[in-house]
């Protein structure tokens, strides 16, 4: 599958390092291909592309956005997202580990606005980007790792669940893209266990079924 990162810090690059080793063909939307994070994550995994973000998302499947909340809405004009499975993976962090929209809405629902045409779907937001470098939590059998994601176009969700299996979650399909508020909160619920309360990132939720 043909997959472009807009945003290649933390988050993105630990995504498409994985996807990459895992055989997606990953190309780096990068506004500035010379910018400290396009050059540490081509050093990371070599076998990533670079290119403009008008080409590198037309020529994409799947577009994973993972900017900083306020800079959204820049890294977003001017593309063609029309049709686009769109994998917001932003958070919106207001003060003091705040809902950064009041809770009023999701960061997701405010993406879709941003990006009306695109299959929006919130997906690896829940954990520190830690977990996403790597999924692997040996010692629980066949037990994975949850990973919830949310969005209104099912098919959407299907394709990015069958990613998220293929980076070693589970994936759990929440529904529509309102019930992105409801990641948004366990989001910051992690960040305060993992980071303000020191836990550390090394944990993650699972789904038990009986
Ligand atoms: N850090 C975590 O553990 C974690 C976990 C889950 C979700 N998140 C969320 O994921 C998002 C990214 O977090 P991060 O920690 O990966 O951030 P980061 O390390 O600061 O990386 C941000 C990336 O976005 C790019 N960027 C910034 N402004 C841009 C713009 N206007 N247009 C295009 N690209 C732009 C930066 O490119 P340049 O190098 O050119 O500046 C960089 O590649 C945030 O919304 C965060 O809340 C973070």
């Amino acid at each position: 599958m043909k997959i472009a990162f807009i945003g290649s810090g933390q988050v993105g690059a630990a995504l498409a390092d994985n996807l990459a080793k895992a055989g997606h063909d990953v190309v780096l939307a990068a506004r500035d291909p010379g910018s400290e994070s396009v050059r540490a994550a081509l050093a990371r995994q070599p076998r990533l592309t670079v290119g403009a973000p008008a080409a590198a998302v037309a020529a994409a499947d799947v577009v994973f956005l993972a900017t900083p909340y306020a800079a959204n809405s820049a890294a977003l004009a001017g593309l063609d997202l029309r049709g686009k499975v769109l994998v917001d993976c932003t958070n919106p962090v207001g003060p003091g580990l705040s809902h950064g929209l009041e809770s009023r809405t999701s960061g997701a629902e405010a993406v879709q606005r941003l990006a009306p045409d695109a299959r929006v779907v919130k997906a690896f937001t829940i954990y520190g980007w830690e977990n996403f470098a790597d999924s692997a939590y040996p010692g629980y059998g066949d037990l994975k790792p949850v990973m919830l994601l949310a969005g209104d176009d099912a098919a959407a969700n299907v394709q990015v669940g069958t990613l998220c299996r293929e980076l070693g979650w589970e994936p759990l399909d929440c529904g529509p893209l309102a019930h992105a508020l409801h990641l948004e909160h366990l989001t910051l619920l992690w960040i305060k266990l993992a980071r303000a309360q020191g836990r550390g990132p090394n944990f993650v939720w699972a789904m038990l079924r009986r």
